[in-house]
């Protein structure tokens, strides 16, 4: 790894400008067809007008190796909706769930390059994004895989994320998905 690794926020400005290249950081890393890269252009640019939107990207010298955002969570949004479900679903929410779904940064996305990954840049960009959030709590999911063994899991365990749902379906989406949530600020729990 070198050492001219850059970790920082970007402005709304050039989140946009710059999406198509962050949108390939995440088709890369999610080995996705890119068929899908002008529709999650296009919805990464929506995503950058909610309020709260903050959103952080890795750079090695000039190359872009991993981008993360969020934004507030709100009632007006479809993945609350799901969340509020998933919740009724399992007999809840319980009084500090709903503390938790009334006061909450949404992390909607955190990627970093094959071959770059597994060296503490997500780590960094976690904290990054969630430095100084003006919430309670940050949420986010991500696909279940077997005895949470990849480096999400990891990373979001480090950080001191619990489970709110696990095996969960959104809507339109036939896989299993975990829902974790943190309590901010993030506590250095763990070190490298
Ligand atoms: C998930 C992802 C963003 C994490 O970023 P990352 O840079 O790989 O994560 P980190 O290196 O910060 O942490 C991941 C693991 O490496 C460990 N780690 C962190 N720094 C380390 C270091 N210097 N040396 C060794 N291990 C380290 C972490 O503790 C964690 O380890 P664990 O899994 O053994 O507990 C990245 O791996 C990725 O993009 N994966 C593919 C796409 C994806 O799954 N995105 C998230 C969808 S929800």
């Amino acid at each position: 790894m070198k050492v001219s690794l850059l970790i920082r926020r970007l402005s709304i400005p050039e989140f946009t400008t710059n999406a198509p290249v962050l949108v390939d950081v995440y088709i890369t890393a999610m080995g996705y067809s890119p068929t899908i890269r002008d529709t999650r252009i296009a919805v990464w640019r929506r995503n950058s007008q909610n309020p709260g939107f903050t959103s952080v990207c890795a750079l090695l010298d000039d190359q872009v190796v991993g981008v993360a955002y969020g934004f507030y969570g709100s009632p007006d949004h479809w993945w609350q909706h799901q969340l509020r479900r998933g919740l009724r679903h399992k007999g809840g929410p319980t009084t500090a769930e709903l503390e938790i779904v009334q006061n909450y940064f949404e992390v909607a996305e955190v990627h970093v390059m094959p071959g770059f990954q597994g060296h503490g840049i997500g780590r960094k960009m976690m904290f990054e994004l969630l430095r100084e959030q003006q919430r309670a709590h940050a949420i986010l999911s991500t696909p279940e895989v077997d005895q949470e063994s990849n480096n999400a899991f990891g990373l979001y365990r480090s950080l001191g994320f619990y489970d709110l749902l696990r095996s969960f379906r959104f809507d339109g989406d036939l896989r299993d998905f975990a829902v974790l949530t943190v309590e901010l600020p993030l506590k250095e729990t763990k070190t490298h």
